[in-house]
């Protein structure tokens, strides 16, 4: 990232940063719809890739994500959250950029994703395409949403 102010990072699942990235997500993603995680839905990240943007001063966790392998060509995007204070400052845009740059040198070559629907503006601003109907999920509406990357 250009920005030094803030610096994009691999997190290692069970770390402390790995931590501070549950409560970032809980607090960006699930409080807000009443929801919590489960044990069950999070046992399974430990085969994932987990992303975050790090404030450089603060060492603070602003954003991240979770990138899920789906088979050997496809990996998807999730649980893409930026603290409020640091959003609509283009650290979103810096770590999906980061995240298609992992996904590609690890020899995936299409990223998909569920977004929300008032994340769609985003992923398109990114070359992403929405397709098919809204559907719900966590209890709001999504679209699929898929780039071919490279
Ligand atoms: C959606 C989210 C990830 C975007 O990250 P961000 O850092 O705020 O976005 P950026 O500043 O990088 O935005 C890049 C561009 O997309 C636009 N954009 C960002 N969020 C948008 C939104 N919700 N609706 C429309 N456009 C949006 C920005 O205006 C910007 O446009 P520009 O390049 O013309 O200036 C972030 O706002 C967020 O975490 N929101 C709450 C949680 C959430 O909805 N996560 C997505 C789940 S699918």
């Amino acid at each position: 990232m250009d920005d030094a102010r803030y610096r994009l990072e691999q997190i290692s699942f069970s770390s402390p940063a790995y931590q501070e990235m549950i409560a970032l997500r809980e607090k960006i993603l699930r409080t807000p719809l009443g929801l919590h995680f489960t044990p069950n839905e999070l046992a399974h990240e430990n085969q994932d890739i987990h992303l975050g943007v790090f404030h450089t001063v603060s060492h603070q966790l602003i954003a991240c994500c979770v990138l899920t392998q789906i088979n050997a060509e496809t990996i998807k995007l999730r649980q893409m959250a930026v603290d409020q204070p640091f959003q609509r400052q283009h650290i979103g845009s810096a770590l999906l950029r980061f995240a298609e740059d992992i996904a590609l040198e690890k020899g995936y070559r299409l990223m998909i994703l569920h977004a929300r629907l008032h994340a769609v503006a985003f992923y398109e601003k990114h070359g992403y395409q929405a397709i098919g109907e809204p559907f719900l999920e966590v209890t709001i509406p999504h679209m699929y949403m898929q780039k071919k990357l490279s």
